[in-house]
Parts: C-alpha cells; structure tokens; sequence
C-alpha cells in the first residue's frame, strides 16, 4: 500500500526507534517522539499494523530485533516427531527374566503450562505449536555417565498429565527425551522377584505407596506346582512417582520380606501455588533408584540428585554430569540394629565389605547391647531363658553378656576405618540394662547378676554409665545423649527411633515430622517417609520374641556430601552385586561365630 507522507513520517520514527533500542517501541516510546495514540489510530487503526508497514518500509532497521527473536525461537522449533510421547500414555510392556544386569530407574512428568515462557504464550495464542522444556539436564547427564560407566540400561516411567488443560496437549514429555524413547515403559518386568510400574498416580499424591502393596503382581498360574504358589505375594514393585519412598511387607513366615519402592524423578518440579501443590513441591524428590540383578536375586539403591551440579552418589563413586567420576568417603554410615549375640556374622562380612567401599567418617551403632541376659521381654518365660542359656551361653547372665559383646565390639572396630568416629546412639537396648537395675531386678537374680547389679546401682547413682564403663572404657566410642541433636550434612543422626515427640513411642511420620531429612533404625524394617529413611538389622531372623511374619530385613544407610542418602540391603551376604559371578569369602570377614 501507498503511505501518506504523514504515515511516512511516523513510520520513519518507529524505524528508528527499534533500530536505536533493538525492540519494538511501545506507546510511551512513540509518545516521547512526539507521536501520540491517537495519530496511531488515525493513520493506522492500531499498532500492529504500524509495526507492519514500518517493517516492510524499512527491513534493515529491524535486523537486530529479528536476531534477537531467531535465537529465542530456534530451540523451541517443533520437532516432526514431537508427540512420540503419545505411545507412553498407552502400555509400554516389557517382560523380562534376567539373570544379569544394572539398570537405573526413574520418572518422567510431563510438562506444563507452568512450565512455559512468555513467548512460549504468545505462540500458542497464534496457533503456533509450543514444546516446554522441564528434564533436569545436569541429572539426565550424570545418569549418562553412570549408564556408560556400568554397561546399565535406563528405565523411564512416564507419569500422566495431572493438569486437565494437559491432557488435551498433545505434547507431554521434554522433547530431549524423544532420543530416548525405547527408555519409556509402562511396565518392566526384571525378574519374577522385581516389576516396575507406572500406576497412573498424581504427582502430588502425598504418599504414592499408598494401598499399592495390595498389587501382587503376579497371579497363580493355575498349575498349583510346588513353588509357584509363592510367586503371587512374593514380587517386589518399583513404582513411578515424583516422590522418592519405601515401604516393606512380610510375604509368609519363613520368608523374605517384598518391597514397594517409589523412585523419584528426572523432571523439574513445577506445580501451582495452592495448597496441594506447595507440599508436592516440598516433596518432590529428584532422583532414581539403581538395580542390580544376578541370577534370582536384586539389590536396589536409592539415588539423590544434586539440585545445582546434577552429580548423584553411589556406593561412594560421584557420577558427574560432566562425564566424570570421584571417589567419595560418605559422611556418615547407620548400622542396622546388631544386638551382639543375635548378629549375624555373614552380614557382618557384607558390611566391612562396604566399609571398604565407602569409608564411613562416623559409624553409629543401634542396639548394639541386646541385653537379653537381663531382659524384661524374658522374664517370666523361665524355660525359653533356660533354652536361649544352654544355646547361647554368653546369654547366661550379665557378666558373660558383656564380655561377649565387648569381644565382638572389638573385633567390629579393628574392621572400620581407623579415622572414623563410631557412635553408641542412645538405644532401647542397652536402657534395658538401667531398667533392670532400675527396678532392682537384681535382687533376685542369679549371684553374678546380683553382683554386678549392685554395683551398676552405685555406679549409676553417681552419674556413670555402667555400660560403657565395661564395654568401652578407653572410651573408643562416642556415647550419644538421647537429648542431643547430631546432624551430619543436614541428616539427624541421633535417633535410634524408640523415642517420639513428648515421651511417646517413635515412629517414621513423628520422626520425618520433628526432624525433617533423619535417619533412625530401632524397627529393623528398612523405610523411606519423605526425609527419614530407616535402616533395619544385621542379627539373625529370630530373637526368640519375633515369631511369625516378618519384615525385617538386614540393612544399613549411608549420608553423603549435600545430605544425599541410600540405603544397602544386604542380600546373600552382600550390599551389592559382586564383581565377580561366583562370589569369594570377604577376605576381612571375622572368624567369630556366635556359640
Ligand atoms: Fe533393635
């Protein structure tokens, strides 16, 4: 079209405004330069068609805002293949049985309009196609890197769009997963004793776990042959979730307990600012869990993301994004409750393996005076104390209890690492021994105990602790104060996890509430609430109280740089998959065997 020499004038002017400040000049720009709206009305109806023709009048005075805009737009570009996503909606199923193998497991959220940009709006409001972007790439690269480093293979399970304007996008997923599309699964099976499955959960659903240990997996076949009857109670499941947590059922009286494991993700959090989606946001979780499997057996970790560098720690190797690795001494190592007496010497070889591993700076010891001389759990069941006394002999009475435990608490400190410092966290088991005096029990005992109950009377009435007067007295360990705090990287250490808020039993949801990011035992049933992982026993399965079904399972915890936590579960002796096929004897294993 034609410009009047008035449109000229101002088309003049718009040009060089833009050219002088590399943007679209406003009102109050055109208003400076003596241009007001209603001259903008007159001669062009609004202002887009001002843009328009001053555009086409003068093309180079808009080079630097065309630049400006190129480089925005390019990565946003939409891809040909930018709903492959599509197809993880629906069942991706994979079964396997495998013998053999490393895998790291995590979720992917789709994203949202929280998600976009500003201009991420203004394309969608002309029609324009518009990818979000929420994959936390320094993760996604540190996994690379462990992936490569351990011949690992990725699992991604895909969680739903939870917003309903998301639903009818047909662009869910961060378009940087597209490469990575035969990660995608539904369901992945590893073995009849592991699945992992995406459950169509809310992301902000407060805990993921919730009625899913009802899942069974597996169903009787029909064939009722000896053996496969088990298979239906027995899988454990892996669950795609934004929130990292665990929890573990019993499958039957004489055997090993099943675990229902959500894993964190690889998605930045995005949620709305109201109630629901502020706690979401608290406990999003970036993360994943690592699986090693061998023969009919798995190990599962927990991995924590660093928020700023993407780094993650496992087994004490840092994982960079940058392709790198460190080796890393944790911070802090939880042993599962011991119980000298009733330990269970194989673990204890898996464990001083993982000390090598991972050399603890502190190790806390949970329970590791059991106290069964002297307890009150036995006392009035004369025929089993009279049994667990002729099995157990160092059970007899207190001064042979103690000058056991002394030996193995010897033996466990010549197999941690010589700098470390090892804690006697404040325990129920060890307290049995006060409430003995305490109650003056010993009275009627038997002579050895009336003896030394006499003087563990005196000896606490002064202010001593009689324990660590006999099991400890160069004083090689800390002895915690029930009343302390002890954090190590931000984690609470000093909770054994008998103790609750106000003198009232402790239990996983007061200890998450009172301490935030803790780690505790006294259950012997590893867990994962939010911030409190609990790590369960290294003793043998029966304690002569603990009949029927269990979930105890042998384990420990370790704390990292940056409060990063994991739990090892020690199964065949071991917290992870040995190098080699046919697993050696651990060359530091102790010769000591309970009697
Ligand atoms: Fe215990």
């Amino acid at each position: 079209m034609l410009l009047t020499p008035k449109q000229k004038e101002i088309v003049k002017i718009y040009a060089a405004l833009s050219k002088k400040n590399g943007e679209y000049p406003t009102r109050a720009d055109l208003l400076s330069s003596g241009i007001s709206r209603d001259k903008v009305r007159d001669h062009f109806g609004n202002m887009e068609k001002l843009k328009v023709a001053s555009r086409k009048e003068n093309p180079k005075s808009f080079a630097k805002i065309d630049k400006k805009e190129l480089a925005t737009l390019t990565p946003k570009i939409p891809h040909a293949l930018n709903d492959f996503t599509k197809e993880a909606i629906g069942n991706i199923v994979k079964e396997n049985d495998f013998k053999e193998g490393t895998f790291f497991i995590t979720a992917v959220s789709p994203t949202s309009y929280l998600d976009w940009s500003e201009q991420d709006f203004v394309r969608a409001e002309n029609g324009e196609d518009v990818l979000a972007e929420n994959l936390f790439e320094p993760g996604f690269a540190a996994i690379q890197n462990f992936l490569k480093r351990n011949k690992a293979e990725m699992v991604l399970l895909p969680m739903p769009a939870h917003v309903k304007g998301l639903q009818k996008q047909p662009q869910h997923y961060d378009p940087k997963l597209k490469e990575f599309r035969k990660s995608f699964a539904t369901e992945y099976t590893f073995n009849p004793h592991l699945k992992a499955i995406e459950a169509h959960l809310n992301p902000q659903q407060a805990n993921p776990i919730t009625g899913l240990r009802r899942l069974r997996v597996h169903k009787y076949t029909g064939s009722y042959e000896k053996g496969q009857e088990i298979k239906r109670a027995k899988t454990s499941l892996i669950i795609g979730h934004s929130k990292q947590m665990m929890e573990v059922s019993p499958t039957g009286n004489a055997s090993h307990p099943r675990i229902v494991h959500s894993t964190g993700c690889i998605t930045k959090p995005s949620y709305l600012r109201n109630r629901v989606g502020m706690i979401a946001n608290e406990d999003h979780m970036l993360g994943g869990l690592i699986v090693e499997v061998r023969g009919d057996v798995f190990w599962m970790r927990q991995v924590q993301f660093d928020v700023y560098n993407g780094s993650f720690v496992d087994l004490g190797t840092r994982y960079n994004a940058n392709g790198s690795i460190a080796i890393e001494r944790a911070e802090a190592m939880k042993i599962g409750d011991i119980h000298f007496g009733h330990h269970d010497q194989r673990a204890l070889g898996g464990l001083y393996e993982l000390f090598d591993l991972v050399k603890p700076k502190r190790i806390y010891m949970e329970d590791l005076f059991d106290a069964t001389s002297v307890s009150h759990h036995l006392e009035k069941k004369r025929l089993t104390q009279a049994i667990i006394s002729r099995d157990m002999k160092y059970f007899a009475d207190l001064p042979s209890e103690i000058a056991y435990a002394k030996e193995c608490l010897e033996d466990f400190w010549s197999h941690c690492p010589k700098d470390a410092d090892i804690i006697a966290t404040a325990s129920n088991h060890p307290e049995h021994v006060m409430r003995y005096v305490e109650e003056g029990r010993y009275f009627n005992d038997c002579v050895p105990n009336r003896v030394i109950g006499h003087e563990m009377w005196l000896e606490g009435y002064r202010g001593q602790n009689p324990l660590q007067l006999r099991l400890d007295p160069k004083l090689r360990m800390i002895w915690s104060d029930q009343n302390a705090d002890d954090y190590v990287e931000g984690v609470q250490m000093n909770v054994h996890g008998h103790l609750g808020t106000n003198g009232s039993r402790g239990n996983k949801i007061g200890h998450e509430l009172a301490h935030g990011d803790v780690m505790t035992a006294h259950s012997h049933t590893p867990s994962i609430f939010h911030g409190c992982f609990t790590v369960g026993h290294m003793t043998h399965e029966r304690h002569g109280y603990n009949n029927g079904p269990s979930t105890w399972i042998l384990c420990c915890g370790a704390v990292y740089k940056g409060g990063m936590k994991q739990l090892y579960m020690i199964v065949k002796g071991t917290a992870f998959k040995p190098k080699h096929k046919k697993s050696e004897t651990p060359k530091k294993n102790s010769s000591r065997k309970p009697s």
